[in-house]
């Protein structure tokens, strides 16, 4: 019983406080790359989690509109619209930058 509430505590607890900043339907396949956590889903990959948000926009508008040659996100960010480009933003940036990557990066 008291593994059932302690087991509650680490996963349902952590979910329904950050429930403020839900995980919008545009970031749905940025999830696979990034993870919702906005840390990297493989080593040397960027992380978003606390980014600027008007940042974020940006370089999501730039590889939309080809602006920045050949890259993974081009494919991904051509299928955005500014509405999508936004909601991604709004919910990356509001992340805490200190989330601990899932993996050790070394120095
Ligand atoms: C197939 C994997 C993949 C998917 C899906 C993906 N990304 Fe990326 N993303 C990358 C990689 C790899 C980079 C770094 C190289 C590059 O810019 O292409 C990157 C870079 C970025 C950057 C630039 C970060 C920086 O510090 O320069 C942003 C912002 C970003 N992605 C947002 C998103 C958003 C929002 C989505 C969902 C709409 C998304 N990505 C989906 C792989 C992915």
């Amino acid at each position: 019983m008291k593994r059932a509430a302690i087991a509650w505590v680490c996963l349902v607890l952590p979910v329904w406080v950050q429930g403020e900043n839900e995980l919008p339907a545009a970031v749905a396949g940025c999830v696979e790359c990034h993870r919702a956590q906005g840390v990297p889903g493989l080593p040397g990959w960027p992380r978003l989690a606390g980014m600027d948000r008007s940042a974020i926009v940006d370089i999501l508008r730039g590889h939309r509109d080809r602006l920045v040659p050949d890259s993974t996100m081009d494919k991904v960010a051509s299928t955005l619209d500014d509405a999508q480009i936004d909601a991604a933003a709004d919910y990356y940036s509001r992340l805490e930058p200190s989330d601990p990557p899932p993996f050790d990066l070394g120095d």
